[in-house]
């Protein structure tokens, strides 16, 4: 399944469009996530599944006991032997006993196999995730990933918690009642299986309703997340516009159909514990009756009309608990399906299966590359060569859109060309390690962002083997230093989420430190100089200049200072470089579009 299938899926999932095959195969998917994820514990699960049956026929014992002490024991005791009667009560205590001790066990060891089973998909949802490409990232928002690692984990944990031991129970329980009124009475148990009929049916209905509705709750909760997550994101522009009303209303709206999702669900779960109980009771008045008039007739003992009575008692109240762990079941497993669509997608900027290592140097080369961002999109880059020799600076400009973020993410390989290759020292991207094209490219933007951690740390980021002279000097190299020695702890200042305490310019600043600092070939700056204050521009100059040395480089930059620093500039239209060559000639040549901008720029100066 290629990606963009994948999406397509994940959207009709979405919009509740799921027929009887994608449901059968998504429940495919989740079997087998769920045996990857029960495999590692087979054995202490086989132990808990031991201890759950013992307990189940210690359980058990206890109406047959009765049922011996009414027939044997009593009448026998009446008689003045009490051995029968005494040998009753003590197995009766001995299997209570047994019956919680075992319980207790069971508990204890699945709690731990759950636990255990929930960190381990956790874990891998985060790894998975962290490591998926930009392009999966931009498609499928934090919220929905966020409601995967939270809101689905939640229901899934809620299954194991509170629904495993029920679920186990019930079943053996079924199993082995089943069994034994088979035993006891072989007619009377006919009139119990015959109530099956009915109750499967209902079982029926009730797993394709509730797992219908409970996909929807994913979905709809996942929405719910997604505008939380966006609202709080952008909570500047939101206050900024006055947005909240809108943003209210859109939250009302996902919020309602989350009620509404959980209330269908909901509505499931009653009519099958209402039928289930009505069948229950309905059986055990049959059974009585039956019982009662072959009783009075002489064909069958009280006792095991007593004992029979009490199993049926048994065999339907874990049908009634099913019920009530069907519902966290059907919730679950609609959560499983959705986080296994998430495990399953694959990277689309994949890593090579044997890297070559890059050569020295840092030459760029383009070869009939074209571009579009997701296979049925448009073409924004058309097919082009471009050639950067090892340490130029390129300085690309253009209108917004024009494409230069694009070109600068091709060469981080952020995305893989559509066609055509992108090459460093020679080398296709394609065939190029990770860790190593990280240590040769290095990409600053606008964003700058700052993890929690102090400032030595954020810069660090760039070379985490760095001393902390190594982290100063990278500081002061870019004009940094003096801003983060008068921090109130200096380089061990935490810069809290997101850097809340620095300006935009002094994140700038730490960003370049942190680039500087790890000393890549190749260094792509992406509007990374358009927050620092004009004022400082000539430090902002001197510091750019440093950094820019001995590498090669991509600027992208709406400052005329900055573009001037460049050997050559690039004038990009429409995802087309439309002009070429050294600022100067391109200026002199006086008909171009850089030689308008630069008269602009000129202009806008005096
Ligand atoms: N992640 C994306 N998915 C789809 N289209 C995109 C994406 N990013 C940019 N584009 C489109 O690609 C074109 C070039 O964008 P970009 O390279 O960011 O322009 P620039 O950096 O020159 O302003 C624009 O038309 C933009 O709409
Ligand atoms: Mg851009």
């Amino acid at each position: 399944m290629s990606n963009d299938d994948a999406w397509r899926g994940v959207a009709a999932e979405e919009v509740g469009e799921l027929d009887a095959v994608v449901g059968a195969k998504l429940q495919a998917r989740s079997r087998r996530l769920l045996g990857s994820l029960i495999r590692p514990h087979l054995w202490v699960s086989s132990a808990a599944l031991v201890l759950v049956v013992l307990q189940n026929l210690a359980s058990l014992a206890g109406p047959l006991l009765i049922a011996a002490a009414i027939d044997s024991g009593i009448p026998a005791a009446l008689k003045g032997d009490t051995g029968i009667l005494a040998w009753c009560i003590g197995g009766y205590a001995f299997s209570a006993v047994a019956n919680s001790v075992l319980l207790f066990a069971f508990l204890r060891l699945s709690a731990r196999i759950s636990q255990d089973v929930l960190l381990d998909l956790r874990e891998r949802l985060f790894r998975h995730v962290q490591r998926l490409s930009l392009s999966f990232h931009e498609s499928y928002t934090s919220g929905k990933v966020i409601s995967r690692l939270t809101a689905d984990m939640e229901s899934i944990g809620k299954l194991l918690r509170d629904g495993l031991d029920n679920m186990l129970n019930a079943l053996l329980s079924l199993a082995f009642i089943g069994t034994l009124l088979l035993i006891l009475d072989v007619r009377l148990a006919l009139v119990v299986m015959a109530g099956f009929i009915p109750l499967v049916l209902v079982l029926r209905w009730f797993r394709r309703t509730s797992g219908r509705a409970y996909r929807r709750t994913r979905g709809a909760i996942a929405k719910v997340i997604v505008q939380f997550v966006e609202t709080m994101n952008g909570i500047r522009a939101v206050q900024a516009f006055r947005r909240e009303r809108r943003n209210e209303s859109i939250m009302e709206t996902e919020n309602t159909s989350y009620r509404d999702a959980n209330y269908s669900a909901i509505n499931a779960v009653a009519v099958f514990a209402a039928s289930v109980r009505f069948i229950g009771n309905l059986s055990l008045a049959i059974v009585l009756g039956v019982g009662a008039w072959r009783v009075t007739g002489g064909s069958m003992e009280l006792g095991v009309l007593t004992a029979f009575t009490l199993y049926l008692r048994r065999f339907y109240d874990p049908l009634d608990e099913l019920a009530q762990v069907a519902n966290s079941y059907a919730s679950a497993s609609a959560a499983l399906e959705k986080i296994s669509g998430v495990l399953q997608e694959r990277p689309t900027v994949v890593e090579p299966e044997n890297p070559k290592p890059l050569p020295p140097g840092g030459a760029i080369e383009f070869e009939r590359v074209e571009f579009r961002y997701s296979d049925q999109g448009p073409v924004v880059l058309p097919e082009f060569d471009l050639t950067i020799p090892a340490g130029q600076t390129v300085a690309l400009v253009g209108a917004t859109g024009a494409g230069k973020s694009t070109i600068a993410k091709l060469v981080a390989r952020f995305y893989d060309p559509a066609a055509g290759s992108v090459r460093l020292s020679g080398m296709d991207l394609r065939d190029v390690a990770d860790e190593d094209l990280r240590s040769k490219v290095v990409m600053v933007t606008q964003e700058n962002f700052l993890f929690s951690g102090s400032v030595a740390d954020n810069i660090a980021l760039g070379r985490p083997t760095a001393t902390r002279g190594e982290i100063e000097s990278a500081a002061a190299a870019v004009g940094a230093h003096e801003f983060i020695a008068a921090l109130p702890d200096g380089y061990d200042t935490d810069v809290r989420k997101r850097g809340g305490r620095l300006s935009a310019g002094q994140r700038q600043l730490v960003a370049f430190a942190r680039a500087f600092l790890a000393d890549p070939a190749v260094l792509v700056l992406d509007e990374a100089t358009s927050s620092l204050d004009v004022p400082g521009e000539r430090a902002v100059q001197a510091a750019l200049e440093t950094v820019l040395t001995d590498r090669t480089a991509l600027i992208i930059a709406h400052r005329l200072s900055t573009v001037l620093i460049a050997d050559r500039v690039l004038v990009v239209e429409g995802g087309r470089i439309v002009e070429d060559g050294s600022p100067a000639d391109l200026v002199a040549e006086g008909r171009g579009e850089f030689a308008a901008l630069h008269q602009a720029w000129l202009a806008s100066l005096a």
